[in-house]
């Protein structure tokens, strides 16, 4: 995703400097040819009027003029001037073009959204400004003409298949919102924790690096970590007290149980979230459930959650603990990093600690 994303930004960046480079060619020209076109009213060269003459007849309309019998009517000064005119209103016919279709191509290479219908509509006026650009020079126009009511469309179409991607994205979103309060509801858990995990996560997916849009991803994801509790006792995940050993050991098959539930899901947001559930207990240094993976062998996202996840839990209350202070459990946090967790998402934790405490001042249970 991310990969074709920077694919396109890529070719838009050269889409815009070919656009730039021509539009600079059409400028110099432009300014050329009325220079040689003031020289030839005022210099009397025959050569050079004729010279100037072929430069601007180059375009259809011209020819006509001056194949046909009007060419008796006009002095060649006057066919000069008249040339230079068409000559100059259809290169800035062909600039503005350019410029508008530059801007978007900017726009695309700074990763703004280029299947748009505000675009697609730009581009379809820009085509039938080539009709008036047909009476000089019918070729290329029809060209241009045709190249954007291609791309209209093709933006048209792009801008339909992003927003059935945003309808399939949003009933996956309140899926997973739905599922995360049902793990709430179950889970001694209740309150606003897996709103914080999914916050914590996405402040440190953004200082991990990731894009706006993928930390989104990997903050909804993270709220359904802990689905796998929906498979376990409640009569455990509710008892008042220290768990026991076997209990403990009960507990422990969450991140397997959710695994087994997300089993069969489809697309960006459930694949991820089912490497979360399975990975979010697990540790840095291997000695984490269930497989005790370890290092890299953890996604970069599980060991986000890991430390989000661990954060909220030493600073909530549970119905066999006080919660934490919010400094004691900062420092728990970087006395495990390197061990529990990734260095350097303890780095980033510590390092956004501010946002990450406004979180969880913001949604207190
Ligand atoms: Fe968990
Ligand atoms: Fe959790």
């Amino acid at each position: 995703m991310e990969e074709s994303r920077l694919k396109v930004q890529k070719t838009a960046k050269v889409l815009y400097t070919i656009s730039k480079i021509i539009r600079i060619i059409l400028i110099i020209s432009s300014v050329a040819v009325t220079a040689l076109c003031i020289t030839s009213m005022f210099v009397d060269n025959a050569e050079l009027i004729e010279q100037t003459k072929e430069m601007v007849s180059f375009d259809w309309s011209i020819k006509i003029v001056e194949d046909g019998e009007l060419n008796n009517i006009f002095s060649e000064r006057v066919l000069i001037v008249l040339g230079t005119i068409v000559y100059i209103i259809s290169r800035a016919v062909l600039f503005v073009y350019l410029t508008i279709l530059g801007n978007i191509f900017a726009d695309i290479s700074k990763g703004g959204q280029p299947f748009t219908n505000k675009n697609s509509k730009t581009i379809f006026v820009l085509s039938l400004t080539m009709l008036v650009f047909a009476f000089v020079n019918p070729l290329l126009a029809i060209t241009l003409l045709l190249i954007g009511l291609f791309l209209s469309h093709l933006f048209s179409y792009g801008a339909y298949l992003n927003k059935k991607a945003e309808e399939t994205n949003h009933i996956q979103e309140s899926m997973i919102v739905s599922f995360a309060e049902v793990v709430e509801n179950k889970s001694e858990q209740t309150g606003k924790h897996v709103k914080r995990v999914a916050e914590y996560s996405k402040v440190l997916a953004k200082a991990m690096g990731y894009s706006d849009e993928d930390a989104e991803k990997i903050k909804l994801a993270s709220m359904m970590h802990d689905i796998g509790k929906l498979l376990v006792p409640t009569d455990i995940l509710e008892k008042p007290a220290r768990l026991t050993e076997e209990e403990f050991m009960e507990i422990k098959k969450h991140p397997g149980y959710g695994v087994k539930l997300l089993s069969d899901v489809d697309g960006d947001v459930l694949i991820l979230a089912k490497r979360i559930a399975h990975e979010h207990h697990e540790r840095f240094d291997g000695r984490g459930y269930p497989d005790g993976l370890g290092a890299t062998n953890i996604s970069m996202e599980g060991r986000i959650v890991a430390v989000a996840d661990v954060y909220d839990a030493l600073t909530s209350k549970r119905s066999y603990k006080d919660a934490w202070e919010p400094k004691q459990a900062y420092e728990e946090i970087v006395k495990g990093s390197g061990s529990q967790f990734d260095e350097d998402v303890v780095k980033a934790f510590c390092k956004n600690y501010e946002e990450i405490e406004n979180i969880r001042c913001t949604f207190k249970d």
